[in-house]
């Protein structure tokens, strides 16, 4: 099997000294940098915005994986790819014109992600899959870093990694929230390529140390 792809978010990590998180991550085995965007609408939380992106961007040399938690993200894909977006993540239940919006992502360059509330059945993707470059499955109500893993996410995992390979899409399978050492390797198993993890990458003494970690399941 070939290693998954370490996406840290850097809504774990020390907002007063960015600069410093940003270099650790180019440093370390991480793939990505997952960017949470939250509006206070689409959850009940308030992130980061397009300077930050920005200002992230502006150091990073990893490609920048953003997860717009928003309402109408379709205002303001151009300006996520414009702030540094490599990867552009939206919500299904925020697209009522999910296909359009796809395209509109692609058109601007990126690849194009759709993530899924716990809530979410991945039946919803069946006629869209072939259209999608990654598939963020929510482990965790989105809007806070730290909160407790669904258990029921492996089976959730399970049956998307088979509507892909039946389907023959190329879509990544991305797991959010409550990642850590002791469901990675089962989340690999049910079919996991993209891995992302915040507070247990920035509130572990060594993340570098924990990122290499991940990244050897
Ligand atoms: C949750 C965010 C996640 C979060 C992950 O709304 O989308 O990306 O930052 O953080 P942990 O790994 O701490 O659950
Ligand atoms: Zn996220």
């Amino acid at each position: 099997m070939q290693q998954p792809i370490i996406a840290p978010s850097i809504l774990a990590a020390d907002f007063a000294n960015l600069q410093r998180e940003v270099t650790m991550l180019n440093e370390s085995a991480a793939d990505w940098v997952h960017v949470d965007i939250m509006d206070g609408m689409f959850v009940p939380n308030i992130s980061m915005g397009l300077p930050v992106v920005e200002a992230i961007n502006r150091h990073s040399t990893k490609p920048l994986d953003v997860h717009l938690m928003i309402i109408q993200p379709e205002r303001y894909l151009e300006a996520f790819r414009n702030a540094g977006a490599s990867v552009i993540t939206v919500h299904e239940e925020a697209c009522p014109h999910l296909h359009r919006t796809l395209q509109q992502i692609k058109s601007l360059g990126c690849k194009a992600g759709v993530a899924l509330n716990p809530h979410t059945p991945v039946q919803s993707l069946e006629d869209i899959i072939h259209d999608i470059d990654l598939v963020c499955v929510m482990a965790v109500n989105p809007g806070f870093g730290g909160q407790k893993f669904i258990e029921h996410t492996y089976r959730k995992v399970a049956r998307l990694k088979e509507m892909i390979l039946s389907s023959g899409s190329n879509a990544l399978i991305e797991i959010d929230g409550g990642v850590n050492l002791t469901n990675a390797p089962a989340l690999r198993s049910a079919g996991a390529d993209v891995l992302v993890a915040g507070n247990f990458v920035f509130s572990s003494a060594n993340p570098i140390d924990i990122i290499r970690q991940l990244k050897e399941i």
